[in-house]
């Protein structure tokens, strides 16, 4: 079957928005005008997600209040705990994610009192120790104290991972992937926040909507999926072979491509730096190495460049982060993008609703059900 233009929405501008610009050339990305280069370089994740939600950057006193008051918001409800031990230990943690952000809907409800900048704030909060309030309690048997003193969302997630102070260069690199993986304009989970977020419905329903559509292994759910292809291999000559078996064989390489970018993606270079900082800390001669293989050949023989979800699998490896957890950190950070665009889509909003073009049957009269008669064996 062909592929019709504009199929999957592709090239359709489908509104406006004031939040972020993606380059289309794999240049420019830029957040309420700010280039990702430097905010990569200089900003914190909590200083891009200020500026992202409130649309300003902070001065340095209101950032100190914002981390103060993000810090003050960790603490997980009792019920909710309840819920994330009751939650199955083998649960993907972008399930456990999505529940716990319904679950607390029904506690903290959105009200004019509890609105949806303090909801934006709780999620992100609260979100690092729901994750890992079930993974102890499953993994270790336990009930580990989610109000630990990281300031940064990044050392806060580390830390509870690892129940120990995390290293600085681990919890940097884990900042500038915040950073990086906070917002990127009419993605797929962004526009499903906005979708839902357009017929009226609270702020935690559009975030669910948001985390479903991200767990896919064609959006958020490709740095797993990158990380299992490159941990297959014990080196790059076998890497070689077997990826050119793979693309012979029209596989999919995860953490490849793009639906935007055409040329490259300008995240992708930056966590590639750290992802071997990363790999030079822990003396890695394998998986980098193996990366840089892979890169070569897409390029070489398909003219695909990795996306931001290629380094981000061997960054997180090297900070010893389990594989399935690395989807969920993309919806700690990018719970500040969705939480800017349900914002924006509430602030100036139409119901979004499009048409769809009609390939069925052409109208036919109705036929009793005694009178239907099988027309193929598959009916019988
Ligand atoms: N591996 C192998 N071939 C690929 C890849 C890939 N990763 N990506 C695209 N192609 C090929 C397609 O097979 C297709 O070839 P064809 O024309 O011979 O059929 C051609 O390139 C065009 O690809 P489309 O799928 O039509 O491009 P689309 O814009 O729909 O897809 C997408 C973009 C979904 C990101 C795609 O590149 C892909 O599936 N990549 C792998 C999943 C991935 O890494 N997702 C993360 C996205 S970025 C993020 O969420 C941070």
């Amino acid at each position: 079957m062909t592929t019709k233009p504009g199929a999957g929405l592709a090239g359709i501008t489908a509104g406006e928005t004031a939040i972020s610009s993606v380059g289309k050339e794999g240049m420019g990305l830029n957040y309420r005008g700010y280039s990702i280069y430097e905010l990569a370089e200089h900003a914190s994740f909590e200083e891009v997600a200020y500026l992202l939600i409130r649309g300003k950057l902070p001065t340095s006193q209101q950032l100190k209040v914002y981390i103060r008051h993000l810090m003050s918001l960790r603490n997980l409800p009792d019920a909710l705990k309840t819920v994330l031990e009751l939650t199955p230990g083998q649960s993907h943690p972008m399930d456990v994610l999505r529940s716990g952000c319904s679950v607390l809907g029904t506690l903290e409800p959105e009200t004019p009192e509890n609105d949806e900048y303090h909801i934006a704030d709780r999620l992100i909060a609260t979100f690092p120790g729901m994750l890992l309030y079930w993974y102890h309690y499953h993994q270790n048997g336990k009930k580990i104290d989610t109000n630990v003193s990281n300031e940064s969302t990044a050392g806060y997630f580390l830390h509870l991972l690892h129940l120990k102070e995390p290293e600085p260069l681990q919890t940097r690199a884990m900042d500038v992937s915040l950073i990086l993986y906070a917002e990127h304009e009419f993605n797929a989970s962004t526009f499903a926040a906005r979708v839902t977020a357009s017929t009226g419905a609270d702020f935690y329903s559009a975030i669910c909507s948001a985390i479903g559509t991200l767990r896919g292994p064609l959006h958020g759910g490709a740095n797993e999926q990158a990380m299992e292809l490159i941990e297959k291999f014990t080196s790059p000559d076998e890497a070689q072979t077997q990826l050119h078996e793979m693309l012979k064989n029209k596989s999919l390489i995860m953490g490849f491509g793009h639906r935007v970018y055409k040329t490259s993606d300008p995240r992708s270079n930056v966590i590639k730096h750290w992802s071997k900082l990363l790999a030079d800390s822990v003396n890695d001669q394998i998986l980098y190495p193996v990366s840089e293989r892979i890169e070569k050949i897409m390029w070489d023989e398909k003219r695909l460049f990795p996306n931001l979800d290629f380094y981000s699998a061997s960054a997180y490896h090297f900070c010893g982060i389990p594989t399935n957890m690395f989807t969920p950190i993309f919806v700690f950070a990018r719970t500040a993008g969705w939480a800017a665009h349900i914002i924006e889509q509430r602030q100036n909003n139409k119901l979004i609703r499009p048409l769809a073009e009609y390939t069925g049957p052409s109208p036919r009269p109705y036929v009793p059900v005694e009178q239907r008669v099988s027309s193929s064996i598959q009916d019988s």
